[in-house]
C-alpha cells in the first residue's frame, strides 16, 4: 500500500529557520505503524529527518506526536487506520512543547512541571524496618494513574496549555493526584494547596482532550477533578487565587442549586459563583449570558417544576448525609 506521509519539518541550523511540511511517497505494510513508517522514510528517503524512539512496543513514552492533528505514540498508531481516501496522512511534533528538530521536541518544561508537584512519597510515620506498605484496594484505585509513562501526549493536546503555559498540566496533575490519594503520603494538606494556586487544578477547563490522546488510560481531566473534590472535602481554604475562590463557589452552587431545583439554571449559577455585587466580572458575563440566550441555551427565567422534586431533593439530603458520615 503506497502512503503519502506529510512531516513537519525544522532545522534550527538553517539561516533562517521555518517549520515547513515535506511530503514522501512510502510503501507500506498493513501491520506499519507511523513510527515503521517514518523509520522507513529516514532510512531510505532522507537520513535527515529528526524523531525520538525507543522501545517501539508502547512502553517508554518516547514517540508522541501529532498524527492527523492529534497526539498519539506513533508505535503504536497503525498507519492503515490515519490515512484518508486519498492515501495521505499528517504528522507533526507533539503541541505545547518548543520543537528542537522536525518531530523532536524539547522535554525539559515537562519535566519542570513534573518535579512541581514534588512527585514523591512525603510519610510521617517512622522510617519502617522494610517497605512502607499500602492496603490493597488503596494500590487497585492507583494502578491506571500508576500506569502513566511520561510520553507527554496529553500536554500536547492541551487546549490550557496552548494559551496559558503556566498552567501545571494533565501530566503533572495526574501524578500530583497519585500521591494525594496514596494513603502513606501526609502531605496531602501541603500539596492540596500547592495545586490550589494559579496554573493549578482550577485552571483545567475540562475538555477531555486529555482523556483521548492518553494512550495508557491514566484519564488525567478525571484525577484534576477528584483532587478539586479533594480541596473542597478537605476544607483547604482556596487561598488568594481568585481561579481557585470562584471554582470552590461553582462546585457549591452547582451542588445546591441541582439539590434544590432538581435541575441546573445557568443564570443562577453565574450569580451565585460570582457573587450578586460583583460588577466587573457579572457585566463581562453579559455577553456570553446574550448569545446564551440567542442559542436558546439559557432556560426560562421562571422554570417549570421538576416532576418529582421533593424525591429529588431527598436524594440529596441523603447523598450529603453519606459524605458528611465518610469523612469522620
Ligand atoms: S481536560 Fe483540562 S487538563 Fe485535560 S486537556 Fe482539557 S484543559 Fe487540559
Ligand atoms: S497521563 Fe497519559 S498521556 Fe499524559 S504523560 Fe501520562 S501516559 Fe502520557
Ligand atoms: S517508542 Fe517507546 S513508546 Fe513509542
Amino acid at each position: 500500500m503506497q502512503a503519502k506521509v506529510s512531516v513537519r519539518r525544522f532545522n534550527p541550523d538553517e539561516e533562517q529557520p521555518k517549520p515547513y511540511d515535506q511530503q514522501f511517497d512510502v510503501e507500506v505494510e498493513s501491520h506499519f505503524t507511523v513510527l515503521d513508517t517514518l523509520i522507513k522514510v529516514r532510512e531510505e528517503i532522507d537520513g535527515s529527518l529528526a524523531m525520538r524512539c525507543s522501545c517501539r512496543a508502547s512502553i517508554c513514552g518516547s514517540c508522541a506526536m501529532r498524527v492527523n492533528g492529534h497526539a498519539v505514540l506513533a508505535c503504536k498508531a497503525r498507519v492503515s487506520e490515519h490515512l484518508s481516501d486519498d492515501g495521505e496522512v499528517r504528522v507533526e511534533p507533539a503541541g505545547n512543547q518548543p520543537v528542537i528538530k522536525d518531530l523532536v521536541v524539547d522535554l525539559e518544561p515537562f519535566w519542570n512541571k513534573i518535579r512541581a508537584v514534588e512527585p514523591y512519597l512525603q510519610p510521617s510515620m517512622p522510617e519502617p524496618e522494610g517497605e512502607y506498605l499500602a492496603p490493597n484496594d488503596v494500590m487497585l484505585h492507583l494502578v491506571d494513574v500508576m500506569g502513566c509513562i511520561m510520553c507527554g501526549a496529553c500536554v500536547s493536546d492541551c487546549t490550557v496549555l496552548e494559551v496559558d503555559p503556566n498552567f501545571l498540566g494533565p501530566a503533572a496533575l495526574a501524578k500530583a493526584y497519585r500521591f494525594v490519594a496514596d494513603t502513606r503520603d501526609e502531605e496531602d494538606g501541603k500539596r492540596l494547596g500547592l495545586y490550589n494556586g494559579y496554573g493549578g487544578i482550577w485552571d483545567c477547563t475540562r475538555c477531555g482532550e486529555c482523556v483521548q490522546a492518553c494512550p495508557k488510560g491514566v484519564a488525567p481531566m478525571d484525577r484534576i477533578m477528584a483532587l478539586r473534590e479533594k480541596a473542597i472535602e478537605s476544607g483547604t481554604p482556596p487561598g488568594d487565587y481568585d481561579g481557585a475562590a470562584y471554582g470552590y463557589r461553582h462546585a457549591e452552587a452547582f451542588e445546591e442549586i441541582v439539590s434544590h431545583n432538581g435541575r441546573l439554571e445557568e443564570t443562577m449559577l453565574v450569580v451565585k459563583t460570582l457573587g450578586l455585587f460583583n460588577l466587573p466580572k457579572m457585566l463581562a458575563m453579559l455577553p456570553v449570558g446574550l448569545n446564551a440566550m440567542l442559542h436558546r441555551k439559557m432556560p426560562p427565567p421562571i422554570a417549570p417544576k421538576v416532576p418529582g422534586i421533593n424525591q429529588i431533593r431527598r436524594l440529596a439530603a441523603r447523598i450529603k448525609m453519606n459524605k458528611e458520615g465518610a469523612a469522620y
